[in-house]
Order: C-alpha cells, then structure tokens, then sequence
C-alpha cells in the first residue's frame, strides 16, 4: 500500500532529537524522501537509521546562508521540495522580563523567528517552481497561554503563529498551504530539561495528566503535510491534552 506521503520530498528542521526526529520517522515510514536536519551533529545518526530515504544535513536555520543550502540540498538530491516543517527552536534562559537578559532575547528570536522566516522565504519559491507544496510550522502553547519567565520564548511562538497565517493567505491561491501546531509539554529534552518542580506542576494542571509523546506530534504533523489537509491553512492547531481549554 502507498504511504501518505508517497513520492513527497520533505525538509525537518531539528531533527536530530524530540518532535522533529519523530516527525522525520514518520514522513519516511509514509513513503517520503526526507532530509533531516539540525546544528546538533545528532541528525546524522537518525538518517542512519532511517536509511537510503533520508539524508542528514548540518545547518544553523538562523543562517540565511545555511537555510538556503538544505533547501537547495533536499531539491537538487531529491528533485523538489514540497514539505517544509519549521520545527527546530530553543527555550532560552528562564528570567522575569524585567531581568531579562538582551543577547539572550535576540538569540531566541534568530533561532525561533527568524528561521522560521527564511524557511518561507526561500522555501516558497521551490514550492512554486514545483506546483506547491504544504509548510508546517511548529509553535507552542506558549502562544495561547502565559509562561512566566519565558518571555522571549511566548514571543517568538507567538510571531510564529502571525507569521504562519500572514503567509498562508498570500500563496493560498498558489498551492501552497501553511498551518502551524501548538503543542503542550511533550517529552523530549526540551521539556524534561525543566526543573522537574516545573515539569511536575505542568502535568498536574493538565486535564488529561501526563506530558505527550513525540509521536503524537508527528501524527499531527503527518496530517497538516499530506494530501489529507488539502482545504485546512493559515490554521494554528493546538495539541496540548486540554491543556489550555482549562
Ligand atoms: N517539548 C515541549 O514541551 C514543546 C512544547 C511546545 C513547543 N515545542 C516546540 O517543538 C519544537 C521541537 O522541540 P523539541 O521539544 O523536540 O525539543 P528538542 O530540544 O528535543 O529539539 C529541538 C532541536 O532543534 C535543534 N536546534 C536548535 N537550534 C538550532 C539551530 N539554530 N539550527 C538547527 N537546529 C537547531 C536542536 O539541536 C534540537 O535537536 C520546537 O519548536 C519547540 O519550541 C516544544
């Protein structure tokens, strides 16, 4: 049987750990050529793993230079690029705002916004050349509810998500579809690097009691990328166990 993602050539950002490696699992299981890439070093071991359909790259997504080589890579290896997930991001530092450190602040933004930005700036073209394409952007419950002293971080997902919406209706008449998914606490590194009275306070105050899995991530992330979602853009689709309907 085909895979949902037969014949689809797809770029992950921050797939070396957490959602995006399992979101790279995901789109090569369903039949995608994928390249998966991260700054960490730790993307070339997942597209070991995941064999001759991905291939791993090494980039810093704040780079404009080094956005525009993996998507070129994943075109010129591939022969096109019709999924783009924006997903790589840091938390930064946990401060009130009125501390909050400046460098810190424009740090999280490069990696947050600003990749996010020149994904769809320079991916949006290669989409166009080739008929279109579906961009998934991953943005965070931060964006709906507060998070004292990530101030930097609520910001940045919450630009995400304007970014997101602004773009999907300028190419929604060009094929080109562009969503965004807010996910609660997951567990990967960047959740259970918290302090675990945080992470503890986290799942207490979650309806449904326990963190997700990046599987979970990865099935939304499927849907938004495939043919499944063909009238769903411009949304921003929270996943959160209840979370924030409390
Ligand atoms: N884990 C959660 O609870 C949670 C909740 C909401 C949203 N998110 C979002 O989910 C996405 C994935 O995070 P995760 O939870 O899997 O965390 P993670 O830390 O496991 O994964 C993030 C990956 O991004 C990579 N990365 C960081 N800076 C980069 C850069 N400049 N260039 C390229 N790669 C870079 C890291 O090396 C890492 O592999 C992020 O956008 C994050 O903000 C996470």
């Amino acid at each position: 049987m085909a895979g949902r993602l037969q014949g689809k050539v797809a770029v992950v950002t921050g797939a070396g750990s957490g959602m995006g490696k399992a979101i790279a699992a995901r789109f090569c299981r369903e039949g995608a050529s994928v390249l998966a890439v991260d700054i960490s070093g730790e993307q070339e071991e997942v597209a070991r793993a995941l064999g001759d359909q991905c291939l791993a790259h090494q980039a810093d997504v704040s780079q404009s230079r080094d956005v525009q080589a993996m998507l070129a890579k994943a075109r010129d290896q591939f022969g096109s690029l019709d999924i783009l997930c924006n997903n790589a991001a840091i938390q930064g530092p946990l401060a009130p705002t009125g501390e909050y450190d400046e460098a810190a602040f424009d740090k999280v933004m490069a990696v947050n916004v600003r990749s996010v930005f020149l994904g769809m700036r320079y991916g949006i073209p290669l989409m166009l050349e080739s008929g279109g394409g579906s961009i998934v952007n991953t943005a965070s419950m931060a964006n709906v509810v507060a998070f004292p002293q990530l101030v930097a971080y609520c910001g940045s997902k919450g630009a995400v998500a304007a970014m997101t919406k602004t773009a999907a209706v300028e190419y929604a008449d060009q094929g080109i579809r562009i969503n965004c998914f807010s996910p609660g606490s997951i567990e990967t590194a960047m959740f259970t690097n918290m302090p675990q009275e945080y992470q503890d306070k986290v799942v207490a105050a979650n309806p449904v009691k326990r963190v997700g899995r990046p599987e979970e991530i990865a099935d939304l992330a499927l849907f938004l990328a495939s043919d499944e979602s063909t009238f769903i853009t411009g949304t921003e689709i929270v996943i959160d166990g209840g979370y924030t309907s409390l």
